[in-house]
């Protein structure tokens, strides 16, 4: 029976903290798991939630990971503890060590993130910052193997906003071999470190297309996939952004160009009428809920995996 094994990097920052045979153990704990042919006890750890934006999914689907895993979950409120009122980072993850097995942080900056990872002597999840959001890419993938096995017959096409659900998509994909197209409005391209990193990690460098033109990108696409064009911290720039992704809506016309057997992916939350139509959310080939749904599992193997 398969179990958990040890992950080379203390903490899961950034998709590339994984190797892609790290990856693909996750993915298959995650199957056991969701199966229910896995059975791990962590015997009472403790993970502490720090979220500095809102969250649904990340933060219940880790409560729940938590607690079929024999373990406890604290939910750290900045603005019902210290963190709000600006205790330093360094102190914070020095006395969080001391208390939780295992921390997930959902924030703004990435250095943030970093800065916490530096001082905690516990493993440090990244449950999304302005630059990654690993955990959801983990997901995502799972979602797309169990439509289509092997990851070397896929073409992933991205449809919007260059942002951290796009960048972790761009590592994960690289590290796995996948064929991703990324289609943005120009000056919403994805982080250009990413893009650089990911080319270095490709052995065929035609896997990655960046583009400003949906209709090209869907075209034959296995996976259409999109998240909201205004993220969490950018609520002042959604007049500016509705108007420079007007034409990056998936639609049934877009969905049309693509394979006829594409499934279609969505993080969610999502703006109806913006990113996406109702009537694609709602479409027999929408997996939205199920990746939703995988977040769980594979937040259940990444936790056995740090902990066990
Ligand atoms: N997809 C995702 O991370 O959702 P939440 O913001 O609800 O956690
Ligand atoms: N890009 C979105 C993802 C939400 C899960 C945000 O950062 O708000």
């Amino acid at each position: 029976m398969i179990r958990p094994n040890k992950l080379a990097n203390k903490n899961f920052l950034s998709s590339l903290d994984l190797s892609p045979n790290e990856i693909i153990h996750i993915l298959e704990l995650s199957k056991n798991f969701k199966n229910k042919k896995l059975n791990i006890d962590l015997n009472n750890k403790n993970l502490g939630l720090i979220f500095d934006k809102s969250s649904t999914r990340t933060r219940v689907s880790f409560q729940v990971a938590m607690s079929r895993l024999g373990g406890t979950t604290i939910d750290l409120n900045p603005t019902t503890s210290q963190i709000g009122r600006g205790e330093p980072i360094k102190d914070t993850a020095r006395v969080l060590s001391r208390y939780c097995d295992v921390i997930a942080i959902r924030t703004f900056n990435h250095s943030d993130l970093e800065e916490y990872a530096k001082w905690s002597t516990k493993p440090v999840i990244n449950a999304l910052t302005d630059l990654e959001h690993p955990c959801q890419a983990l997901a995502d993938f799972l979602t797309i193997q169990e439509k289509f096995l092997d990851f070397k017959d896929v073409v992933l096409t991205f449809i919007g906003d260059g942002n951290n659900v796009a960048n972790s998509l761009i590592l994960c994909g690289a590290l796995l071999g996948v064929e991703v197209r990324i289609a943005c409005p120009k000056g919403y391209e994805p982080n250009t470190l990413v893009i650089n990193k990911a080319y270095e990690i490709y052995k065929n460098k035609n896997l990655l297309k960046i583009t400003n033109d949906p209709k090209t990108a869907v075209f034959g696409a296995n996976v259409l996939y999109t998240d909201v064009w205004s993220s969490m911290g950018e609520e002042n720039q959604k007049e500016e952004k509705d108007k420079a992704f007007n034409g990056f809506t998936i639609d049934s016309d877009l969905v049309g160009k693509a394979d006829k057997d594409a499934i279609i992916l969505h993080c969610l939350p999502a703006y109806r009428s913006k990113e996406i139509t109702d009537e694609v959310v709602e479409s027999k080939n929408s997996r939205i809920f199920d990746q939703a749904e995988n977040r769980m599992y594979v937040q259940q193997a990444l936790l056995s995996c740090l902990l066990y």
